[in-house]
């Protein structure tokens, strides 16, 4: 899969972050933690209100991308390169969960970052990247070498600094649950990671 040639625009769709079939979606994909239904009729008088789609778990985002990652004719074409910024698709979407396709060259990284409060997980479907983020137990800061085949799942609280330390490209397939509304920046300072910005959906 590395020899695959990609092809360089004049100009990308975008810049910025993270498709799964619409039926990606499988039994046991639903997290524990939100409601679930108590099969029991509401009581009398007691308003009918919209169901709350719940989020996917970290392992069903896992596996999400990483079955994708295996179905290169599902995204090999898309994928474009852009020396200004990251270059990135989203491939699809729907009320509980979004997939998005980015590229990477050498050099390129997203800063540290939160995602809003939804959970994760990425892939890297070609070349290698770098992830630094700051250890929950001790507070040191963290690098992981993340070669092709890598998978890697978060929860709503997880911060990360990923970018291409690598001498080439590198292609990763990125899923969210629920889609992401907003991203918060930070900055790594001695005390630690402080915020300095807020992205919403409607920016990239
Ligand atoms: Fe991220």
């Amino acid at each position: 899969m590395a020899n695959i040639p990609i092809p360089i625009p004049t100009r990308h769709a975008r810049t910025a972050p993270p498709a799964s079939p619409p039926t990606a979606r499988r039994p046991g994909d639903r997290s524990p933690d939100r409601s679930a239904p108590t099969g029991l009729p509401p009581a009398a008088g007691t308003p009918v209100t919209p169901a709350v789609t719940p989020a996917l778990t970290p392992a069903a985002l896992r596996t999400l991308v990483s079955e994708l990652a295996e179905r290169p004719e599902e995204w090999i074409g898309k994928v474009r390169l852009s020396v200004g910024d990251r270059w990135y698709e989203r491939l699809s979407g729907g009320p509980d969960h979004e997939i998005w396709l980015i590229s990477w060259l050498p050099g390129q990284s997203t800063g540290f970052h939160d995602h809003g409060g939804s959970r994760g997980a990425f892939t890297v479907a070609l070349g290698e990247l770098e992830e630094l983020s700051l250890g929950e137990a001790d507070g040191e800061l963290h690098s992981r070498r993340l070669p092709a085949g890598t998978v890697r799942a978060f929860g709503p609280a997880f911060l990360h600094d990923v970018r291409n330390t690598a001498g080439g490209p590198a292609v990763t397939i990125h899923a969210y649950s629920p889609p992401l509304s907003a991203m918060a920046r930070y900055e790594l300072r001695a005390s630690g990671l402080r915020r300095t910005a807020v992205e919403v959906a409607e920016q990239w």
